[in-house]
């Protein structure tokens, strides 16, 4: 094809015009790749739109940026107005509610809206509602309070709270306890299991130092003070886990036998079921503070064991401290 022919406006079949283009796209591309590059481009005014729509020359601001220039178009209608109302939304918010940082606190704003008010009115109101029943919870007689429903209803709902607050990292929140703190859903209990005594636990706790009425016991280290020698350890381990109900050696047991006599009655019982009264575990169940297999039983009576919980008077009020105890009391336990 005639070099001359790329000027001239393509006429004529199909064929013909997409020739034609195509060799003046290649001629032009050949061009464009000779010249010089050039340091600013596009710095002239542009036509923006172009995709098919209208065409028209869009103003470039004059800013150019490592060659790149901006172009100077309006933005769009509705993003403006959108922008606008969010100003007047600005404005009128600040006018109403409290905003503007002060020295001393914050403009109020004309609606006068303050969400710690709210609040307090809202705990307010609430132990107002309550003063009532808290007050007849303290002064009613512990024996007497699951007679009454309205004291029932409100020492479950708020046991239940004040259970998930202070007690569950120790008890687990369903109060199923875990090693070396104790099952509250079960009716074994180390201390007590009557309104009366869990109430006494509660508010006093057990062998911490804060509280001259805090429950007490503790058993001798038998092993670690070498009251006992290993052999003799064995023999009353074994003792231990034949009566409760474990596989054992018999021989070592019978011998065990004589040293639970001399060393263990006094707490744990004749017949090894325990003593509430010193807080000491019956030790014919499968119920385990600290775990009913050889090891663990070797370790308690080797090291000893020292529960201690906090006494919770100086953190719960009194109607909180009866609202739990009643909670842990009505959990299936209770006696
Ligand atoms: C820091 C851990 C801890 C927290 C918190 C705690 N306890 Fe205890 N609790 C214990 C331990 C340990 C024992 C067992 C002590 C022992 O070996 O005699 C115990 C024992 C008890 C007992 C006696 C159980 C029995 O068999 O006689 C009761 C009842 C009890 N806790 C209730 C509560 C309540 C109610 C709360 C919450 C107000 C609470 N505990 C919070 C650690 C805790
Ligand atoms: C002075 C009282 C006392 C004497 C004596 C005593 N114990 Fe204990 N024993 C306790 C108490 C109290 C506990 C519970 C400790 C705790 O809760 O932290 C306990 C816990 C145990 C446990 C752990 C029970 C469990 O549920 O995990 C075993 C096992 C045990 N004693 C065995 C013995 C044996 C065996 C002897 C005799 C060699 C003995 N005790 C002597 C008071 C005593």
């Amino acid at each position: 094809m005639a070099d001359d022919d790329k000027d001239k406006p393509a006429v004529g079949t199909t064929e013909n015009q997409s020739e034609a283009q195509v060799t003046a796209q290649a001629t032009a591309e050949a061009e464009e790749a000779a010249k010089p590059k050039p340091t600013a481009r596009r710095a002239g005014p542009r036509t923006g739109k172009s995709r098919g729509r209208k065409t028209e020359e869009v103003p470039s601001t004059g800013h150019s940026w490592d060659g790149i220039t901006e172009y100077d178009n309006p933005m769009p209608r509705w993003w403006l107005w959108t922008f606008y109302v969010t100003i007047v939304w600005g404005l009128a918010y600040t006018f109403f509610y409290p905003a503007w940082p002060l020295l001393n606190g914050a403009t109020q704003g004309i609606l006068h809206t303050s969400y710690r008010k709210e609040v307090a009115a809202e705990i307010q109101r609430y132990d107002e509602a309550n003063a009532g029943i808290q007050q007849k919870l303290i002064e009613t007689d512990l024996a007497v309070i699951a007679d009454d429903p309205e004291l029932v209803n409100y020492s479950m709902n708020a046991g239940r709270a004040v259970f998930a607050t202070w007690c569950a990292q120790c008890h687990g929140s369903g109060a199923g306890g875990a090693k070396g703190y104790p099952n509250l859903l079960d009716n074994d209990w180390l201390w007590g299991g009557t309104l009366e005594e869990i109430h006494t636990t509660v508010t006093h706790g057990i062998r911490n130092t804060d509280d001259d009425d805090a429950r007490y016991s503790e058993m001798p280290r038998f092993g670690i003070d070498e009251m006992l020698d290993n052999a003799q350890i064995d023999q009353v381990v074994n003792h231990v886990l034949a009566i409760s109900g474990q596989e054992h050696d018999a021989a070592l047991a019978a011998e065990g036998a004589v040293v639970y006599e001399d060393n263990c009655v006094a707490c744990h019982m004749e017949d090894g079921t325990g003593d509430r009264m010193q807080g000491a575990p019956n030790l014919t169940d499968a119920v385990w503070l600290y775990g009913g297999d050889k090891a663990s039983i070797t370790q308690s009576v080797h090291d000893a064991r020292f529960g201690v919980m906090p006494n919770w008077s100086p953190r719960l009020s009194e109607d909180d401290i009866r609202a739990v105890a009643y909670y842990v009391h009505s959990l299936g336990g209770g006696e």
